[in-house]
């Protein structure tokens, strides 16, 4: 019989026994599955495994420093963070092409951490000097859909999720992978999460992509543009979460337009941004339905985003399933 605890013991007991004496390092996101993955392989290896978590410049807001705040405080695990945000949107400036964009991220995000895991492993070296040949262990938050729909069009963008090799570590280490979620689907790796005592706000997040507001930002990213789309998510996930349907979406988010539409504001004729409010329901993401969000609600977070987020003057709601839209716009 599949429980929490089993679950959660055998895979503590497991990492365990593979890990020895090793050391790990985990990319995190601030999303569930590597949280949990991160919390699960530290309740068996303890400070033996470092985590690293990056900002890309394109992190929701104020999300570079709560996720810091969260893992350290709150889950007691050991975190490297890394605030690469300026060298992100170095590479991102002219991109507009979707795959493009998912491939900038993907390429600077394993640079990144190819750099950190050498410190990291160069330090415990020189703390340790011992065996011959060193086997460091990279653990990642696959779930079961992902390792399903790895061919998909998104496949080789979940960036961490196909970063198997880390390059430049030092000559006679070798890195091998531990996915303990990898037979498991979101709702059970919630309950896993739940059990390990993490808090509601990490367990329920939604989902975010690995490219972040990239990929909500149609056309060029820049430093305003992912400013201005900052504001306008917040406000979103506020409203949503103030209604009580946090939960009860799978996703719900805004996304920025290459479309400047005209407006009145006062007496003052404006020409600005379009907004796009998305929100749906689904099982695991493969399919979708769009959420019939409440005409109040959507009030709401229309009349705030025009008043509250400079830039933007116009806000539509999108109405389309997946198929045959994806969830994401890019
Ligand atoms: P789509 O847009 O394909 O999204 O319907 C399905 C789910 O996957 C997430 N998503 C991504 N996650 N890297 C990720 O880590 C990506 O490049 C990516 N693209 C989409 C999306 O948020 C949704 O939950």
């Amino acid at each position: 019989d599949w429980t929490p605890e089993h679950f959660i013991q055998s895979t503590v007991e497991r990492v365990r026994e593979q890990v020895g004496t090793g050391h790990a390092i985990c990319g995190l996101s601030g999303g569930v599955d590597s949280s949990v993955a991160a919390v699960l392989v530290a309740r068996a290896i303890g400070d033996r495994l470092t985590c690293i978590f990056v900002d890309n410049g394109v992190l929701r807001k104020d999300e570079f420093q709560k996720v810091q705040t969260t893992m350290r405080e709150q889950l007691g695990l050991n975190v490297v963070a890394v605030d690469s945000s300026q060298r992100f949107l170095e590479k991102l400036a002219g991109v507009t092409d979707p795959e493009q964009k998912r491939k900038v991220i993907g390429n600077e995000f394993i640079a990144v951490f190819d750099d950190e895991a050498k410190k990291i492993f160069e330090a415990q070296k020189d703390s340790q000097p011992s065996a011959a040949e060193e086997i460091a262990w990279l653990v990642q938050g696959t779930l079961y859909p992902d390792v399903i729909e790895s061919s998909s069009v998104h496949g080789p963008s979940h960036t961490i999720k196909s970063h198997h090799n880390v390059g430049g570590l030092p000559a006679n280490m070798k890195l091998k992978l531990i996915e303990p979620l990898r037979d498991l689907f979101k709702d059970e790796v919630r309950r896993i999460g739940r059990d390990l005592g993490m808090p509601d706000d990490i367990i329920e997040r939604q989902p975010f992509p690995g490219p972040g507001l990239a990929v909500r930002i149609l056309g060029e990213v820049t430093a305003e543009r992912v400013a201005i789309l900052q504001e306008a998510d917040q406000i979103v996930v506020d409203e949503i979460k103030k209604a009580g349907l946090y939960r009860k979406v799978w996703q719900s988010f805004a996304v920025l337009l290459p479309v400047k539409s005209v407006g009145v504001m006062g007496d003052q004729r404006t020409y600005a941004n379009t907004c796009a409010v998305r929100a749906v329901e689904s099982e695991d993401g493969m399919t979708a339905d769009w959420a019939p969000l409440p005409y109040e609600v959507l009030r709401t977070i229309s009349s705030r985003i025009v008043s509250e987020v400079r830039g933007i003057n116009r806000v539509v709601y999108d109405i389309t399933s997946k198929p045959p839209g994806t969830i994401e716009w890019e």
